[in-house]
């Protein structure tokens, strides 16, 4: 093993071969190759404005790290664990390549504010590829829904029958919670898009950088006002990691329904064969396993998210090695998340809903009885006393084995003399949802009026997301 270049000038040694491997991080930070190069090279260019490095060098520079970036695309690139970590691999293959100017590229840096930028860019990606699948799926829960104005189920409370609102209405409860996941992501980003780099290894440097031409150069917004601030934290990673941990808890609130909804007691929909899975055993089974993994993937963005704030609880300031933990949860959160929106976007615009075994789930569990007490209020029967006598009819229905809309005119009557012909179009299903014109209620136009504001937000962001 060689040593260490970068730091092995007071050394006498290498480091143990166990201690190389179990502090190297190239092995997975590889990943971050395209960020490092990026920040790299507004650092070379910024080297060369303020004169710290001459204008020729930069060039040189920043065409050896493009030269770099090709290599390891074409997958020509040799990693070295020797080399520890990806900056340090791409900082000695680049002075292999240009010559000793490369040694210039770390003046001024330190892999301190180094690491803090390129992950900042890595994360900072991350996001946007999280807002892109949010907003797809957003669009299939709209386009869903529009087809779906219609279609009535039993809404529940305690996963009991409730009362009737529009599969439309349903769908999109869950395109507002995706909405709130972009939003809280753009949030994130303005505190992401904050450019360490500057603050060297924790105290600021001697040389006159110029950190906001870097911070602009890589399209950020700020720079860092304290530098061991700058070096030191990594709230950025956990917020984005909470706000991870929320996309996947509505994915697995979404999927945990769909899975009810394919179980045949329920038969609200079909599962496209693309979409499921078979049994080895019993021919009949159509099983849900995308959806279930999607909710059991859950489970370790939660992980790390509790793994991050570990991590970095109690750590004194500035940069520790422990920070060095946390790429690779997140590496695993930024692919499980993605994939968890594409492959449920797939599926529900695939998914074949059941109109009928929704309209027939409906006539159990007297999900109109809500109606039956309003229906009394309008007749001027003060509302605690129209539940009551809402619940004798109930249980008259009960007893005769009936829906409320089948109790005849005369027994409905004997409990209440002001109950008319006209109960039995206020317990109408369809009249019951028409009904609720709330805003945010179930009633068609509400829905239509969600569908609109949806649209007018996707148009209004869409500009942003194709940046
Ligand atoms: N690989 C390290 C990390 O991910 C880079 C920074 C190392 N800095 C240091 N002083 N050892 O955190």
């Amino acid at each position: 093993m060689k040593t260490n270049q970068s730091w092995g000038g007071r050394f006498s040694a290498q480091p143990a071969d166990i201690v190389a491997q179990f502090t190297e991080s190239v092995s997975y930070d590889r990943e971050l190759y395209a960020q490092d190069i990026a920040a790299s090279k507004a650092h070379a260019q910024m080297l060369g404005q303020q004169q710290i490095i001459t204008k020729d060098e930069a060039n040189a520079l920043v065409i050896g790290l493009d030269q770099v970036l090709k290599e390891i695309e074409q997958n020509k690139f040799n990693w070295q664990t020797s080399l520890e970590d990806v900056h340090m691999n791409i900082e000695a293959r680049l002075t292999e390549l240009v010559g000793d100017v490369g040694k210039k590229l770390h003046t001024g840096r330190s892999r301190n504010d180094q690491v803090g930028l390129t992950f900042r860019l890595y994360v900072q990606d991350a996001i946007k590829g999280w807002q892109k699948a949010l907003l797809n799926l957003i669009s299939v829960l709209m386009t869903r829904a529009e087809e779906h104005t219609d279609t009535i189920l039993p809404g529940c409370t305690h996963l009991q029958p409730a009362q009737p609102v529009s599969l439309a209405h349903y769908l999109l409860a869950y395109a507002w919670m995706f909405q709130r996941d972009y939003l809280r992501l753009t949030d994130c980003l303005n505190r992401v898009q904050i450019s360490p780099l500057g603050a060297a290894a924790l105290a600021g440097t001697t040389y006159p950088l110029d950190p906001e031409s870097v911070a602009a150069a890589v399209g950020f917004q700020a720079i860092y006002a304290n530098s061991l601030d700058a070096v030191a934290d990594r709230d950025f990673v956990i917020e984005t990691q909470g706000c991870a941990a929320l996309i996947m808890l509505h994915l697995s609130r979404i999927c945990e329904e769909l899975i009810l909804w394919a179980n045949p007691n329920f038969g609200y929909l079909e599962l496209p064969d693309t979409y499921a899975t078979g049994s080895s055993i019993m021919p009949q089974k159509k099983n849900p396993d995308v959806a279930e993994l999607v909710r059991g993937k859950t489970g370790r963005v939660y992980g790390t998210l509790m793994a991050l704030l570990t991590t970095m609880k109690s750590l004194p300031l500035a940069y520790n090695r422990d920070m060095q933990e946390d790429k690779e949860g997140f590496f695993d959160t930024n692919k499980t998340v993605v994939d968890a929106l594409k492959v449920l976007a797939g599926m529900l615009q695939a998914v074949k809903f059941c109109p009928p075994r929704m309209a027939q789930a409906c006539q159990r569990g007297f999900i109109n009885a809500t109606e039956l007490a309003d229906y009394l209020v309008s007749k001027n029967i003060p509302f605690r006393e129209a539940h009551h006598i809402t619940g004798q009819c109930v249980s008259l229905a009960e007893a005769q084995g009936v829906k409320l809309e089948e109790l005849s005119l005369e027994s409905l009557t004997a409990i209440c003399p002001q109950i008319g012909p006209d109960v039995y179009t206020y317990l109408d299903l369809h009249n019951a949802v028409a009904r609720r014109e709330t805003p945010g209620g179930t009633g068609p136009k509400s829905v239509q009026r969600q569908l609109q504001t949806l649209k007018t937000w996707i148009e209004s962001i869409r500009p942003q997301v194709q940046s």
